[in-house]
Parts: C-alpha cells; structure tokens; sequence
C-alpha cells in the first residue's frame, strides 16, 4: 500500500487536533478508506511548546511543506491571509492538492485560488472554511451541483448564535452575554470579527459562491452586526412569535447575487430558529429539493479537524487512485447585485409621542414610498407608547426611505430598532 505524506501548517486548534487524530486513527482510517496517511511535516512559529506530536516532524519554514518531496498533501490552518496565500498557491502550482480550513483566505481569493488548482490539475478543498464539522461544501460542490439554488442563508458564526440565544432565553443585555462568552472560550477577547457579522461574511461569500457559480468580493457585502441589539428587541420578536438571528443570506436576483449579513427576525416555526447555541446551521432553497438544513458543531478543534480529514483522504484517493480525483471547480467573479432592488421586510420599534395624527404620520410615511404594513401594535399609552410595526415585502431601498423618513417625523421620539425579517412571508 502507498504511504500519503501529510504536510500541516499550523498546529493549532485544528492542525493539533489533525495531526493527533492522522498519529491515532492511521490504522483505523487505513482500514476503512484503504489508505496510509502519514503526516511527515507539521509547521509553527514556536517549536518550544509541546504539542504532543513527535517532535522530528515539527518545523518551522511553511514553504518547505512544497519543498519536501515526502509531502504529497498540504494542509494549511494557520489562518489569516499570508504567508497562508503564497503557501497555498506555490503548493498547487508544484502539483501538490491543498486542504484549507482558512474562510478569510478562501473568500478574498476563491476563484484565483480554484482556477490555479484547475490548471494544475490538483484538487484545492475547503469543507471546514464554513461551519467546522458540518459537511455543507462538498454537498454543494457536488451534490447539489446540478440544483438551480434559489437561496442560502446560514447561522454560520457559533460565537453570535451563543450570544443571541442568551439574549433571547435570559433577557440580559449584550455587554453581560459578550462578557460570559469570553469566560467560557465561546468569544474571543476582541470579538470584533464575530460579533460585527465579518465572520459570516467570509462563509456567506463561499456559500454563494458555490451556490450561484458567481464569487462576490467580501467587502461588497452588506453586512450588520448585532452589537446594537437590546433585550427590548428580542422581548418584540417573543411577541410577534419570531427570534432574532446573525443570518448569512445569498440570493440569486435577476440583478446579480446579492450577499448579506444582518441580525434577521425569523418565525419560531423555522428551522433555522431551533439552532441554539455555539451550533451553526446552513438552508437550502432549491428549484428542486426544496429545503435541506445541514445543521452541528460550526467549530472546535476536533469537529473541524473531521472535516479538513475527510477532504485529505479525498485529496489522497486522488493520488493513489488519479481517476477519481476531484473534478475541477471553477466560478467567476461577479458584481454584487443591487441589494436595494431586493425586497425585503422589516420590524421597526418605535418610541411616539402622545399627539392625536401620530399613527396616520406613520402610515403616511409608509405610503408614499408603496411599503405597506402587514401589523402595527401598541404597547403602553401616552408619552411611553411603543409602537410594534411589520411591514409586507417591499424593496430595501423603499423601506430604508420609510425608516428615514419616520426618524424626520416630529411626532416620532426614536426609531429604536430596525431589524429585517425573514421566512415570515412565502
Ligand atoms: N478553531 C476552529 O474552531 C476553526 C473552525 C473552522 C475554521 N478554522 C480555521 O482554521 C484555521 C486555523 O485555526 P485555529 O483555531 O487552529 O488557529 P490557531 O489555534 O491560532 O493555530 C494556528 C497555528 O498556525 C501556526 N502559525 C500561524 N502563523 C504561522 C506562521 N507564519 N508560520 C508557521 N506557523 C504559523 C501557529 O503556530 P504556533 O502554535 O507556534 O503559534 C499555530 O500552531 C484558521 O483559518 C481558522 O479560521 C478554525
């Protein structure tokens, strides 16, 4: 039997827990999938610290991972953009398959990065840039190649899903919930990333491009942290029989692909509302399928290392068997549609003042722009009052107006909260 060499850079989170498990499982793994995987070099910065790996095979220089002629596989999981961009593409362009858990490099680069792959004729393979341990990038490589996918939409990051789901299940606010899940690991000390939906993102960008064909540029997404959410926001959502999500949504229009990430009221009958805590979920409409939700752990050390595994078993059986090797990829890079276009509902939380006109203002403002309201409830009286409005679908670019025109209004003290809605309408 041939023996794969294994090269890893980073032996971190997931590079440890890859490395331990191709040590521990070899026998395992060689009896289920036929094939020796041995890993022969693993790259870090700090060859000091005991990682529990035999120390022969740890070292430093990540570009002798395309050097070593023992290394048929690389592995990058050192995350960030470089040296992990110049690894990945001297690696493929030597020939040599690439397995990569890095979401923030695979969305900058993806299409440069596959066409590379392509022309060498090299699998390149990401299954965990988007929710760790759940299989959601091979099914829609391969699987779901021939669906005509309307949308995607993912609870892609667990540190916001963990955060939302205290919110929503113990009314505290968001600096206490931000505050546990930095005592519990769940968030990092600058939670920056996570928290102002970057994160999702990077993965919302992968999904649709895999999804639509069509690789739109990170930074076109629109994208809407949840920082500014209030424990007043989930108590309206309760209300209205819906929960508050980071959602990750990617739709084809006949605009283009519009890509967004924004706290999201859903029906508590979805099912994306049912996914609590650190745990990442993906939905599938498709022309065909109709709904597939492909829901577990979206990170951890060794539910990712699962994933980035199974991509380097694939990436084997491309070597030792070259017939099944993993068909080429390709997407192009697209223009972001016009979110504007899309149409869209929203939940706006509003602080009136207690004048006789006040709520025919209101409806007059949704009017004029063609946004009419689906429900319009009133909680407490007078100067106190707080209006609850949901609109029907209309374009984004008419219900921001409304928003903006309703902050103008002299009768209205505070647009508290603004928030899209989503499976609320067919
Ligand atoms: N953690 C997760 O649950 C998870 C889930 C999905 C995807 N990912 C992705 O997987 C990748 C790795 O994440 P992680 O959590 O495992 O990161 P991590 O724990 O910070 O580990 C990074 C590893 O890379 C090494 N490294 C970084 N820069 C290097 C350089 N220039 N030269 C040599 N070694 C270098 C580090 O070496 P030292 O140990 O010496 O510092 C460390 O071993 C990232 O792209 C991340 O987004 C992670």
């Amino acid at each position: 039997m041939e023996t794969v060499g294994i090269g890893i850079a980073g032996a971190g989170n997931v590079g440890g827990a890859l490395a331990r498990r191709l040590i521990d499982d070899r026998k395992a793994i060689r009896e289920k999938t036929g094939l020796d995987l041995e890993p022969r070099r693993v790259v870090v910065r700090d060859t000091a610290r005991d990682r529990g790996l035999p120390p022969e095979i740890i070292a430093t220089e990540v570009m002798d991972l395309v050097s070593d002629e023992g290394v048929d596989v690389v592995v990058e999981v050192m995350g960030g953009i470089e040296p992990a961009g110049d690894l990945v593409v001297a690696a493929l362009k030597a020939g040599k398959p690439v397995v990569t858990a890095n979401k923030e490099l695979v969305a900058a680069r993806g299409p440069e990065l596959l066409a590379i792959a392509a022309d060498a004729g090299v699998p390149f393979l990401f299954e965990a840039a988007v929710g760790g341990g759940i299989p959601i990038i091979a099914p829609l490589m391969e699987s779901l190649a021939g669906e005509k996918i309307r949308r995607v939409m993912g609870i892609v990051n667990g540190t916001t899903n963990y955060m939302l789901t205290a919110m929503s299940e113990t009314g505290a606010d968001y600096a206490a919930v931000l505050a546990e899940a930095q005592t519990l690991g769940y968030a990092e000390a600058d939670p920056t990333a996570d928290v102002s939906g970057m994160d999702s993102a990077s993965k919302a960008v992968i999904l649709a491009g895999l999804a639509f064909g069509v690789w739109v540029s990170p930074s076109e997404v629109h994208r809407e942290g949840i920082d500014g959410l209030e424990p007043a926001d989930f108590a309206a959502a309760a209300r209205l029989g819906h929960t508050i999500k980071l959602l990750a949504v990617a739709e084809a229009t006949s605009g283009g692909v519009v890509v967004r990430v924004h706290p999201t009221l859903i029906p508590l009958t979805h099912p994306l509302a049912g996914v609590r805590g650190a745990t990442n979920a993906v939905y599938i409409e498709g022309d065909s399928v109709g709904q597939l939700l492909f829901a577990g752990p979206g990170a951890g050390g060794m539910p990712t290392a699962t994933s980035v595994l199974g991509d380097v078993i694939s990436a084997a059986r491309g070597i030792v068997a070259p017939s099944v090797v993993v068909p080429p990829v390709r997407v192009e890079v697209g223009e972001h549609g016009d979110f504007g276009a899309l149409e869209t509902q929203w939940c706006l939380r509003i602080e009136v003042e207690d004048a006789p006109g006040v709520l025919a203002r209101i409806a007059g403002v949704f009017g004029s722009l063609g946004v009419s309201i689906k429900s319009m409830r009133q909680d407490g009286r007078g100067d106190g009052a707080t209006l609850l409005i949901v609109t029907h679908a209309a374009p984004e670019a008419a219900q921001r107006k409304a928003h903006e025109g309703l902050v103008g209004l002299s009768s209205v003290r505070e647009v508290a909260s603004a928030i899209r809605l989503e499976g609320d309408e067919a």
